[in-house]
């Protein structure tokens, strides 16, 4: 590709009339000498969009953007300057002359923005001629159209798709797209390798509420053990703070958005796009957070929840609750809907189509009704104690609402079903907490005395006990492939989570969880991590634990622990070999290896 001749970009401008460009896209109503229309960037009501045909130009009073001809299809179409440039010749019935060398397109970038739209184009590039890509998304249903309207695009497998585009790698860095290998030592050296974040991923762009690219989601089409791996933490993008779909829900009509389902997944926002609901969000990896729920009340009155049915959806949806619980009042609902076990939004619209999804919408249960049935979960309301503690239990919760005819509401729904009077309710609420009783300890069913005295099993739950506290320790865990032999149960669950983390090295251990929900490895996850709590000395630590360095220790000792029998093993099974003299010089190389590691103390790092 080479350079659009300047003379070639201001001819066509002349012939073209920016009201026609404008008037396919907006509906402009004349307005003197000019025409006028509702901003399409804000959701302003009054029109404070002008076109001007004699000035040839746009304004934007809501938004404060203008421009040309070019400058509203980059913005509105969100087209690049050559896209643009070639639209308009379209248009007009000519070809595009290039002039100038074939050297490959310097980008000349201005900020991290731009590399990210420059991104989003390589990418969308990438998926056209990339047939395995594009046949990953038929497979899952996903048609052009929607690929197009949420500019699905493809991260080939190189190291340096898009390095190699960005000479001055400045504002890719900045925006999370490339990154400089480190040394050693951990810090990075001037003119170290740079290379691409995004390899052989589906990419979907997360926009912000302008629509502009802030960051990716990449869907790995390989056995990437990461599923999804989202842009860094950058100066632009904050997964705790951004929605994926928020910006096409709010293109999707001119009318206000009467609700927003928030999802889990990127594929559960487009498959529902594509069946026609157009006004789903995703949390991008994170729990729901107070943010979220600000941003998504800046466009609806309405949130619905939309959880799996299973118990890691339920705590996803009590956390939900916890969040939601400041944010509501009168005028700001949330809803909380359940699927069916097995199924996310992406293949429940698939099997039963959209008619039958918003019925389950329609369904959703008011955030009353979903704390209520959360508080009386564990509670024998038949009880004189039942009912008292669920006064204690309530009141946390209660303290969260903010004072208003919804909390008068929640207060006479819990005295009903209490059977206590208002008033009576009401001074208990007022009252001297009562002690919060854990459950009595269960006693050890076999199954359960099985489980914890399974030979070896100890120091691999132990470890991601430890693990699942403190993750950034998987950060400083060497020679995976050792541990990977340890034939204990338990163990590719430990070294999956290690990888995880090092993969995600701000993840929080809630991640893991959100990765594994309703998985084997994720209920098994969660059993470990709750035996966690039955330990004796649980309540008299913090976790457990003592401290941080106790933790780092006692994690250590662990994996030392599995090393040595992963070690011993071997040794044992090549020496066997040996009797029979069947050991290879390679194997009694590693053979004489292994019994130096076996007697040094290295292996406790
Ligand atoms: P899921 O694991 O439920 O995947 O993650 P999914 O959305 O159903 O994905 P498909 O259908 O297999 O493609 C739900 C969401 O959690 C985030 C992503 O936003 C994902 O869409 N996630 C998941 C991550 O950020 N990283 C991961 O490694 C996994
Ligand atoms: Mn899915």
């Amino acid at each position: 590709m080479s350079r659009i001749p300047e003379s070639f970009i201001q001819d066509l401008l002349t012939r073209t009339d920016i009201v026609d460009v404008i008037g396919a896209r907006l509906d402009l109503k004349r307005a003197g000498k000019e025409y006028k229309a509702r901003s399409p960037f804000t959701n302003e009501k009054s029109p404070s969009f002008f076109v001007s045909p004699t000035k040839q130009m746009y304004f934007c009073f809501s938004s404060g953007k203008t421009g040309n001809a070019l400058g509203f299809l980059m913005e509105y179409d969100r087209l690049s300057f050559v896209e643009a440039v070639e639209e308009l010749a379209k248009r007009a019935g000519v070809e595009v002359p290039r002039e100038g060398s074939d050297h490959a397109p310097r980008l000349v970038l201005d900020g991290p923005l731009d590399a990210l739209a420059a991104a989003e184009r390589i990418y969308r590039g990438h998926l056209r001629t990339h047939p395995a890509a594009i046949e990953y998304l038929k497979k899952r249903g996903v048609s052009g159209d929607t690929a197009k309207l949420f500019g699905i695009g493809y991260a080939p497998e190189a190291w340096d798709t898009l390095a190699r585009q960005f000479p001055q790698p400045e504002h890719a860095l900045t925006a999370g797209l490339l990154k400089q290998k480190d040394d050693e030592s951990g810090a990075a050296r001037a003119g170290a390798r740079i290379y691409d974040v995004f390899r052989h991923r589906i990419m979907f762009p997360i926009r912000d509420t302008r629509g502009r690219v802030i960051g990716f989601g990449g869907r790995t089409l390989g056995d990437d053990p990461a599923k999804y791996l989202n842009s860094p933490e950058t100066p632009l993008f904050h997964k705790g703070r951004n929605l994926f779909g928020l910006y096409e829900a709010k293109q999707s009509t001119k009318a206000a958005l009467p609700y927003l389902l928030v999802v889990e997944g990127y594929m559960d926002v487009v498959m529902l796009a594509q069946h026609g609901i157009h006004n789903a969000v995703a949390t991008l990896g994170t729990a729901t957070t107070r943010e979220h729920l600000a941003l998504l009340f800046k466009s609806t009155a309405r949130a619905v929840f939309c959880f799996d049915g299973d118990r890691a959806g339920r705590s996803a949806a009590s956390r939900a609750l916890e969040q939601a619980l400041p944010e509501v009042n009168e005028g700001r609902e949330c809803r909380f809907m359940f699927l069916p076990e097995g199924h996310d939004p992406d293949t429940l619209v698939q099997e039963i189509g959209a008619d039958a999804f918003r019925e389950r919408i329609e369904a959703a249960i008011t955030l009353t009704d979903f704390l209520i049935a959360e508080l009386s979960k564990d509670l024998n309301l038949g009880t004189l104690d039942g009912r008292a503690r669920m006064v204690g239990l309530a009141r946390p919760h209660l303290q969260k609402l903010r004072e208003g005819p919804l909390r008068t509401l929640l207060i006479d729904e819990l005295a009903r079903i209490t059977r206590f009077s208002r008033g009576d309710f009401e001074a208990m609420l007022a009252g001297a907490a009562t002690p919060e009783r854990r459950p009595e300890p269960q006693a050890p069913t076999p199954a359960r005395r099985q489980r914890a005295e399974q030979p070896g099993a100890r120091p691999v739950k132990r470890a991601l006990q430890l693990l699942m506290e403190k993750p950034d320790m998987a950060l400083r865990v060497q020679h995976i492939d050792q541990l990977a032999l340890v034939a204990q149960p338990g163990m590719p669950m430990l070294v999956a989570a290690i990888e995880f983390f090092q993969e995600h090295p701000h993840a929080s251990s809630s991640l893991l969880y959100e990765q594994w929900r309703g998985t084997p490895q994720g209920d098994a996850l969660q059993r470990i991590s709750i035996s966690d709590l039955e330990r004796p000395d649980y309540s008299k630590t913090l976790n457990g634990l003592i401290n941080a360095e106790q933790a780092e220790q006692e994690f250590a000792d662990c994996l030392a622990e599995l090393r040595m029998k992963a070690l011993r093993a071997r040794a044992e099974a090549l020496a066997a070999q040996a009797r029979m003299g069947a050991m290879s010089p390679a194997e009694m190389v590693e053979w004489e290896e292994i019994t130096r590691q076996l007697s040094s103390r290295s292996l406790v790092e």
